[in-house]
């Protein structure tokens, strides 16, 4: 039997207070839905139809992928209402998986087991007991079969007290689907039309519902407000920290890293506090993270450090570098092997070379640093002349004194020196000295100023 996907993403989320549609919202770095898909992707459907309707424009264009059938709820008139919407295009003998675009921790694992302990003609609910079940769909067994499932705002003080609740995924045959739904009415306290209640309608249909039950509450966590939100996030935070640390990552403090984006470790990688990866970050063997760092798609070679309280992004390093602290690198940063850049240093667009050091206070930008070059304090690549940028070349085993300008386009010399505080103008010629300054002079009668009225 084929396998149609429908995944419900129409509802505003009024509950989340916020203009960016509830779908959109961002977790780990990448909106509710891309996490849904992700698990659908997974399980091979020959059909995924995202249900849409309220952000519509932000929605759709949020997943150009053609693969993905699209049907727009208008008017946000329940979940059983939004099904319908995808339903005349599903085809009939296929089996249907409901998907909700607010559930984001589903895994691909727990929705196989739910379609193999299912036989094809019946119905089952994914189910899981909860401590608070507040807000949930409660299911409604007699003698242990399921007989239907109750909303909270609905529920009577028995019903509340039942902790299995609906995940609100949801498998069946599509024929019998489309005829329980165009019977669905809306005399609820909501005045919506309850996917729910397709469960009693089976069960008077003479179709068996199965209840599975859910390995943990975790990953079917369902998102409505900011605090549900935030609480998934750290659910998937320590999900994916998890999966580092059986890798062998070492963490400080598991519960102080983010993730929002994919992060490659190789062996013995420590990262301590605070750290947050976005994008695709790298970290080679022996990389050591200290605290208060932000690595955004930027990869470090083997044994790289990273110093506190540094910014990185779209960045590379080769072997043994050591950056920081408070170190900014800026895409199309390229280190080579054993480069050192200190504090208070920004790297913008440039390649340094083997063994070059930048320590201190110092701005490059659009350079080519040779092997072996020594960057002196508060040395500042003039790179732009208010209206465009030209390139700064520096050949191998320079030395740039402390406070030096380098008004580009320039080219320092292998092995050329340049003397403490010049502002240099014209191209140096290997091994040469350059020095651009005023020569330090007395000023007779000089006297040190004083306040007025106590001379
Ligand atoms: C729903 C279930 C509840 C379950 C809970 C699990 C129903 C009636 N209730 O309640 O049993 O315990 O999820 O998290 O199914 N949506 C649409 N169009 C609509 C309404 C909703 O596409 O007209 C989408 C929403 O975008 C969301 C999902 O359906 O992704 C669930 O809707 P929501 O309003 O959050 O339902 P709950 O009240 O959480
Ligand atoms: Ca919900």
């Amino acid at each position: 039997m084929g396998l149609s996907t429908i995944i419900l993403a129409a509802g505003q989320g009024t509950r989340m207070r916020s203009n960016l549609p509830k779908v959109l919202q961002p977790l780990a770095g990448r909106p509710l839905l891309a996490h849904v898909l992700d698990c659908s992707a997974a399980l091979a459907a020959d059909d995924v139809c995202i249900v849409y309707g309220h952000g519509a424009e932000a929605v759709r264009n949020e997943f150009p992928d053609d693969s993905l059938r699209w049907a727009l709820q208008a008017e946000q008139l329940g979940t059983g209402h939004a099904v319908q919407q995808a339903m005349p295009e599903t085809p009939d003998n296929n089996r249907v998986l409901i998907l909700f675009g607010d559930v984001p921790l589903l895994t691909s694992a727990t929705c196989q087991r739910l379609l193999e302990e299912t036989p094809d003609d019946d119905m089952a609910v994914l189910t899981v007991d909860m401590d608070n079940p507040t807000g949930y769909g409660r299911i409604i067994r007699e003698r242990g079969d399921v007989r239907r499932i109750v909303e909270e705002k609905d529920a009577g003080p028995e019903e509340k007290t039942v902790c299995e609740i609906n995940t609100g995924v949801l498998v069946c045959p599509a024929a019998k689907l489309k005829r329980w739904l165009d019977n669905l009415g809306n005399d609820n306290v909501q005045g919506e039309y309850y996917l729910t209640d397709a469960v009693a309608m089976a069960v008077n249909d003479g179709v068996t519902v199965h209840g599975i039950k859910a390995d943990s509450y975790v990953e079917v966590m369902g998102i409505n407000d900011k605090k549900q939100l935030a609480e998934v996030e750290r659910a998937l935070q320590a999900r994916l920290v998890d999966a580092l640390m059986k890798e062998g990552v070492g963490f400080a403090d598991p519960a102080r890293v983010d993730i929002r984006g994919t992060l490659k470790c190789g062996k013995d990688v420590f990262i301590d506090v605070n750290a947050v990866f976005e994008g695709n970050v790298e970290l080679g063997d022996g990389v050591k993270i200290e605290s208060n760092n932000l690595l955004r798609d930027t990869t470090l070679g083997a044994r790289t450090v990273l110093h506190s309280n540094c910014h990185l992004e779209g960045a590379t390093t080769g072997n043994n570098c050591e950056i920081g602290p408070f170190a900014r690198l800026r895409p199309g940063a390229e280190l080579a092997n054993n480069v050192k850049v200190g504090n208070f240093v920004e790297i913008k667009k440039s390649t340094v070379a083997d063994g070059s050091k930048v320590n201190h206070l110092t701005y490059i930008g659009d350079t080519e640093i040779g092997t072996k070059v020594n960057v002196g304090a508060g040395t500042i690549t003039c790179n732009y002349d208010g209206a465009n940028k030209y390139k700064t070349k520096i050949g191998d085993g320079a030395f740039i004194g402390s406070g030096v300008e380098l008004v580009a386009p320039v080219e320092i010399g292998a092995g050329a020196t340049v003397g403490a505080g010049s502002t240099i103008t014209k191209d140096v010629e290997d091994n040469q000295l350059a020095l651009e300054r005023s020569r330090q002079k007395v000023v007779p009668g000089w006297k040190k100023p004083v306040k007025k009225g106590e001379g």
